[in-house]
């Protein structure tokens, strides 16, 4: 089990990717309209990254063991997809929500990031979830600090959520990331304060809850990627990457149009 830490060099160039990936999520967000289909959005983003930003959206043709490769840029999640949602001929309609997950490749590095978007007017109910679950997202950073321990970032998120009656996805976590898409440390959404991984200066992970309106369990689609919930209900996630710095916390994938920090 090795953690990879940061140089000071690299540091700066996985801000780049993190800066590239929020760009492009800033990018598509008017672009996200009823009648538009998720295989649109893919191609705005493929060449916006490949022609504007001269980096390499990391999805296409990823291959982890086990899995066919991914054959698009981005992951478009749509309403009970959780993850991992393969963009096509599908016709987003006035209040679906949608996830966008982006991953960049710029000079070596990753960078990593999804938004939850609305299409049209979304639900009371999706609207609460996706906010829930922002507020997940940014309680997991805020445990962020060298010494912490990884459990109190699960912990922060799973209480959050099951606060509101949601449940945690179990099957799918935050990584560790830098040179490789997934590397270590696994970042548990869920879990016990003061236990596992203790943080480092140097460290670079994302975290990225998914979080179910209804029961936590899912099932992968025929397709080979799509993760949907069980039971259908709606499901949210929100992703940012986190470098660990000498007091706290870096978050790598801000830009201009990323929401503001919720205020608790
Ligand atoms: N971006 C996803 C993550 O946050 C991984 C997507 S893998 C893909 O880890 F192949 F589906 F793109
Ligand atoms: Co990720
Ligand atoms: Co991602």
């Amino acid at each position: 089990m090795t953690i990879h830490l940061k140089t000071a060099e690299e540091i700066e160039r996985m801000r780049i990717a993190g800066q590239l990936a929020g760009e492009v999520l800033d990018f598509v967000a008017p672009r996200v309209k009823p009648g538009v289909t998720t295989g649109e959005l893919d191609r705005l983003c493929h060449d916006l990254i490949v022609e504007e930003q001269k980096a390499i959206p990391a999805p296409l043709n990823y291959a982890p063991p086990g899995y066919k490769p991914f054959p698009k840029s981005i992951c478009t999640s749509v309403n009970h997809q959780v993850c991992h949602g393969i963009p096509g001929e599908r016709v987003l309609k006035a209040g679906d929500i949608l996830n966008i997950d982006v991953t960049v490749i710029k000079d070596g590095f990753h960078g990593d990031s999804s938004r939850m978007y609305y299409v049209g007017e979304p639900s009371i109910q999706a609207k609460r979830l996706c906010e829930t679950t922002y507020e997940c997202m940014w309680l997991g950073i805020r445990e962020v600090r060298p010494g912490a321990f990884l459990g109190d970032v699960g912990a922060a998120i799973q209480q959050h959520a099951e606060s509101h009656g949601y449940s945690v996805v179990r099957e799918f976590c935050g990584h560790g990331i830098g040179r490789k898409f997934h590397e270590e440390p696994q970042v548990l959404h869920y879990g016990r304060s003061g236990t596992g991984t203790r943080l480092q200066p140097g460290m670079t992970f994302t975290i990225e809850p998914m979080i179910n309106a209804g029961k936590p369990a899912i099932r992968e689609l025929a397709d080979g990627w799509t993760i949907v919930t069980k039971d259908h209900s709606l499901s949210a996630q929100w992703e940012h990457t986190v470098l660990v710095t000498g007091t706290g916390f870096e978050v790598l994938t801000l830009s201009a149009g990323t929401p503001p920090p919720p205020k608790h």
